[in-house]
This record gives structure tokens, sequence and C-alpha cells, in this order.
């Protein structure tokens, strides 16, 4: 079983096949997902809320995606782990390298995700000249919430477009090789996937971009939360936890998920 890098995943965009990544925070569901064929595992900060029943990602501390990175970090021998930095554990360039080095070291993660557009630029630049490889992150920032005012669609006037998208190729420019985009206008999901030479993964973006991500809870239907209109109830669909993931990854892989409803115009 050959383990994924940053190197398969360069090679699914250029030959144009779906990356699949799924949250998840303990070893029983990232050996569920890892046997169903998810390329990419997210520990993500959503775990504050779908574990933990916070209001937000905000609560959440390094201790607490160092334990649960290596939670899922202990069970996977195939899948790529990417842990979130957490609100507050990233804002000087000294200080994310510290959160990285704990995510990696001590949590077992092969790279780390940033929220946040240009002003993290310095911050990326300073983390992938030591070798820590990282995922940014753009659109929809949970951490930002209390400044966003709401999870609503972000990028949909031609000004936050055009910022989208200078942040985009100023953070891959930075070292960034990966990006999520949550939440924007499936056009212009497509335009920065089509700009970026980095693989660019979409929730709530739409069907053009080279990946998919969803949190494990919504795509099983047992968040606590509200579940967003952009995921799909697999587990409805299938019955078992181990189908409805094989769908999940079937319906990416295939380009079936998401299909157009599940984006926003
Ligand atoms: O924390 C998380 O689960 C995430 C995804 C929503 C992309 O960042």
């Amino acid at each position: 079983m050959s383990k994924t890098t940053i190197t398969t995943l360069n090679g699914m965009k250029q030959r144009g096949e779906k990356i699949v990544t799924l949250t998840a925070y303990d070893a029983s569901f990232a050996r569920l997902a890892e046997q169903a064929g998810v390329d990419v595992l997210l520990v993500g900060d959503s775990l504050g809320m779908v574990v933990q029943g916070q209001e937000s990602t905000l609560p959440v501390t390094v201790g607490d995606m160092v334990y649960h990175t290596a939670n899922v970090a202990r069970v996977c021998e195939r899948a790529m782990i990417l842990a979130d930095m957490p609100f507050m554990s990233h804002g000087t360039p000294q200080q994310a390298l510290d959160t990285a080095g704990r995510l990696m070291k001590e949590g077992g993660a092969h790279m780390v995700k940033i929220e946040g557009g240009a002003p993290q630029v310095e911050t990326v630049r300073h983390l992938t000249e030591r070798a820590v490889p990282v995922c940014a992150h753009l659109g929809l920032t949970p951490q930002s919430i209390r400044q966003l005012g709401g999870y609503r669609v972000q990028g949909r006037d031609a000004q936050a477009a055009t910022r989208l998208i200078e942040d985009a190729l100023a953070l891959q420019q930075a070292g960034a090789q990966l990006l999520v985009l949550e939440c924007i206008p499936s056009t212009l999901a497509a335009e920065v996937t089509g700009k970026l030479d980095i693989p660019v993964i979409g929730i709530g973006a739409g069907p053009d971009t080279d990946g998919q991500v969803l949190v494990l809870y919504d795509m099983l239907g047992i968040s606590v939360n509200r579940i967003p209109g952009f995921a799909h109830d697999f587990l409805a669909d299938t019955g078992s936890v181990p189908a409805a993931l094989a769908a999940y990854v079937s319906a990416v892989r295939e380009g079936c998920f998401p299909a157009a409803e599940h984006g926003f115009s």
C-alpha cells in the first residue's frame, strides 16, 4: 500500500483525478475512512463543534489538535494527515512554527492547515522555508466567524473575488502546497483551481475543484450542529458507516458529488 504524499496529490491534479478528503478525529473512524479509500484525512478544528459541542471552532487548543491528530495518525498507513492550526496558534511566524512543530512531531501530521489570506503569507513562507508543508484555507474561514458575522458565502462581489484570487496566488508563491476553498461561488472556485498549480480542495465550492472535503459527522448526518446545505447524508443513502464512506469516496472520484445543487452562485 503506497503512502499518499503531496507528490501523489500533484499527480492526481495533473491527471484530473479527484482528491477525496474527509475530516477524522479518532482512530476508529480514521481507519474506516482510510479503508474506504480516502486520500487525505483532515483533523479539522471543526472537532470543537462536532466532538466537543462548542458553538464555534475558537475554543479549540493546540493540545486538543495534537491529541486528536495523534489518535488519527496512530492507525493510518496510507492516507495523508492534514492538521488544522487552531485559532490564536499562528499569530506570528514563530508561534506558527512552534504550533506546527507540535502537530508534526507529537501529532504525526504530514501537513498543517492555516486559515487566512494576505496576512498569512509571511507565516506560510516562514514555515515552508523550514520544511513544514502548508495547506492554505480561503473563503469562509471559521476562525474569523466573529468578524464575518455568520457562516455566509464569501467572494460574491467582484472586489472580494479579486482579492481571493490574489491571496491564493500569493500563498502558493509563499510555498503553500495545497489550498482549501470553503463556501465560495462555484465559478470563482473553478477559476482559482484553473489558475493554481497546487491542488485545490473544495467544500461548498462546487464541482470544479481538484478534490472535495466534508466534515465526517455532516456526511453521516449525525452532527449536533446544523448540517450545511452543501453537505449530503451518505449514511441515510446506505445504512452503514463503511458503506456511507465508500459511497462518498466513489461519488467524489466519479465527479457525482458535489453536484451543482451543492454549490453557490
Ligand atoms: O475544520 C475543518 O473541518 C475544516 C473543513 C471544514 C475544511 O477546516
